[in-house]
């Protein structure tokens, strides 16, 4: 039960992400998740397009991950991880090595996304000073998102991020541009240039690249040409610069690939997972490197890798993403994803009429719809609930991520309200 008095306190107390608390947008209190729908305090039942920020890959209330979550809570819902480890950790740690590139041999189990990119990133700062050749420098390209912490934020878009509010506390790190050869079209030469002239002016300077795999989520939602990858993976090699790939969107399946690098065939030394790692249950994620890497900087100065969080490896985040990873190797994912790109691509076309629409993209499981001008958030909102929907847009852009299990029917209540909705011109600025 959720009362409207709850709800006022909800608008007086309570931050919701990135919102304001002089001008609250109204909130949908949800009282239950059953599968690909949310249930609303009211009764209303919506067909979820966006998964829980894309996390709830197998839907929500599934059994086997509700089993893993019980059984772990009867034997100990959390110990610590210093100088003690658990059934669960080593059981997932076990299905991540076997599960992504063979060299990333060693994991770390981080509480969010964004620690999992801190994570990364103090990895590569602490090889680089272990080799007695400190480098502070990230370079990245504009568009991307990494999450919320300061050092996560100072490698996303400096625009999206509003690198000007947090002038001299975020470090300054290297932005090329982002990519513009299509996923699906040309390799065009002359996008590489300015990031190769980056690379060349800050070589000895750059510990590591850092980047969104193919998929740049939500920083843009672009869907890049995987031969970018392919040409940083060797200007790296090269350079002996280190590659870390944020996987912690496009990870376990979303984009038709297990991990997005694998539409290029590279391995990056650092690999950051997060988001559908527990299923969308719980927050874990996890950051994966080479033996090289592990041991440079367990060799170095600190004898150690300087990290460890007090939820480390927490045996219930454990133990649901270890069922996660579970269900994803019965492989159905894969018809299941293709399943959604080919329905997708079929029935957002229509919004290509649209003059409201200036594009239209489909990859994996995910459809974007760009539009020209920022959608009206809390009108839209509303509009999509009225349909029976649940799809969180943001600026310009209108997407589904559902979950994989999602049924043909309710991913066409979802596409049909997209449609309608790029046909309304007042749900737009
Ligand atoms: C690519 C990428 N990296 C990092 C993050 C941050 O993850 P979290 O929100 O769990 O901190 C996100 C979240 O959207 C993301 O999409």
């Amino acid at each position: 039960m959720i009362t409207q008095q709850d709800l006022a306190f909800d608008q007086q107390h309570i931050w919701h992400p990135y919102t304001s608390m002089t001008r609250p947008l109204p909130v949908y209190p949800v009282v239950r998740a059953e599968g690909c729908e949310l249930e609303l305090a009211s009764g209303e039942r919506l067909v979820d397009g966006m998964s829980s920020w894309w996390a709830a890959i197998h839907g929500y209330n599934h059994p086997r991950l509700n089993a893993a979550m019980k059984q772990q809570i009867d034997a100990m819902s959390h110990v610590m991880f210093g100088g003690i480890t658990h059934p669960s950790a080593i059981a997932l740690c076990r299905k991540l090595v076997a599960m992504t590139p063979a060299a990333l041999e060693c994991v770390f189990l981080a509480d969010s996304g964004s620690v999992a990119v801190e994570v990364a990133m103090k990895m590569a700062l602490q090889y680089w000073h272990a080799r007695g050749e400190p480098r502070q420098r990230f370079l990245t390209f504009r568009h991307g998102y990494h999450g919320d912490t300061f050092g996560a934020m100072s490698v996303c878009d400096p625009d999206n991020s509003m690198h000007s509010l947090w002038k001299g506390y975020v470090p300054e790190n290297l932005f090329a541009p982002a990519p513009t050869s299509r996923f699906g079209g040309e390799f065009d030469e002359r996008d590489i240039a300015p990031f190769a002239r980056l690379l060349a002016a800050h070589r000895h300077e750059i510990a590591a690249i850092i980047l969104e795999p193919v998929v740049q989520g939500a920083g843009g939602m672009r869907f890049y040409h995987p031969e970018w990858l392919r040409r940083i993976r060797k200007m790296c090699d090269r350079e002996g610069i280190l590659l870390i790939a944020d996987e912690i969107a496009t990870g376990f399946g979303r984009s038709g690939k297990l991990f997005a690098c694998e539409h290029a065939d590279i391995t990056p030394d650092i690999l950051c997972l997060g988001k559908a790692l527990t299923g969308g249950t719980m927050t874990l994620s996890a950051t994966l490197t080479t033996r090289r890497v592990a041991s440079t900087i367990s060799d170095g100065e600190a004898g150690c890798f300087m990290h460890g969080p007090t939820f480390m490896g927490n045996p219930l985040a454990c133990a649901v993403a270890a069922e996660s990873l579970a269900i994803l190797e019965s492989g159905e994912w894969r018809t299941q994803v293709a399943a959604i790109e080919t329905q997708l691509t079929a029935q957002l076309a229509p919004c290509r009429e649209s003059a409201q629409v200036a594009d239209v993209r489909v990859l994996g499981a995910i459809g974007v719809v760009e539009t020209h001008a920022p959608v009206e958030m809390g009108r839209l909102q509303k509009f999509f609930v009225e349909q029976g929907v649940w799809i969180r847009p943001f600026g310009r852009l209108i997407y589904l991520m559902p979950p994989y299990v999602i049924a043909t029917e309710q991913l066409s209540r979802l596409t049909a309200a997209v449609v309608k909705a790029v046909n309304d011109p007042s749900l737009f600025r």
